[in-house]
């Protein structure tokens, strides 16, 4: 099942709401990866952000998708762009784990999917899946004020979750990334424990 309010306006009114090459850019360990690295996306949607994603992380980029239109569609476009460094699958994050082949990556980029029912179930699952020292990407509508679209109000992802996350699961604390061009927009990151 998706999550609640996942659904998507058309694919172009979407696209002038902010902007992804600015919105990436505010996660400086996105374009200084290498090409061990591993990424992993959660909702791609239109592939808006995967096909940005897979042109500034140099190394192999996995993404999911429970709806099947956006999976052709992401899928279609990196195709179309001739990024072969990224792979699309349908699956739905909430209720099944990750293939198993899908672990170790050093970068999980969350956009727009943490005001979903349960996050701290999917941030457990998700970590399992993180190598030390990984860096978890947050991305969402600003919850201090109204925006074009977005969920409602009050289960935004602020400041506050992310903090409490951090301290519940061991991460640093979550840094604001610089969004330049998104000002709808809210984003942090944080780090994983390295091994001591
Ligand atoms: C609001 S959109 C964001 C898409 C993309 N991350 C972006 O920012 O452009 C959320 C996406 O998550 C997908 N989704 C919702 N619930 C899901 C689930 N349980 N498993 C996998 N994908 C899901 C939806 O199909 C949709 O494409």
């Amino acid at each position: 099942m998706k999550v609640r309010d996942s659904g998507m306006p058309e694919e172009a009114y979407w696209e002038t709401l902010f902007d992804p090459v600015q919105a990436i850019s505010g996660f400086p360990f996105i374009a200084n990866s290498t090409a061990s690295d591993r990424l992993l996306e959660l909702g791609c949607g239109y592939g808006t952000f995967t096909v940005e994603l897979a042109k500034r992380f140099r190394g192999r980029l996995d993404t999911f998708d429970i709806d099947p239109s956006m999976v052709q569609r992401t899928t279609d476009r990196l195709s179309d762009a001739g990024l072969k460094n990224a792979f699309v699958y349908q699956g739905n994050f909430v209720a099944a784990d990750l293939p198993d082949h899908c672990r170790d990556y050093g970068v999980v980029v969350l956009f727009h999917i943490m005001h979903l029912e349960n996050p701290e179930d999917l941030l457990r699952r998700v970590l399992s899946r993180v190598r030390p020292g990984g860096m978890l990407a947050f991305l969402h509508w600003r919850p201090d004020q109204i925006t074009p679209r977005g969920p409602d109000m009050e289960i935004r992802p602020t400041l506050a979750d992310y903090q409490r996350w951090s301290e519940q699961f061991h991460l640093t604390p979550p840094i604001e990334a610089e969004l330049l061009d998104c000002p709808h927009h809210f984003a942090v990151y944080c780090q994983t424990s390295e091994p001591t």
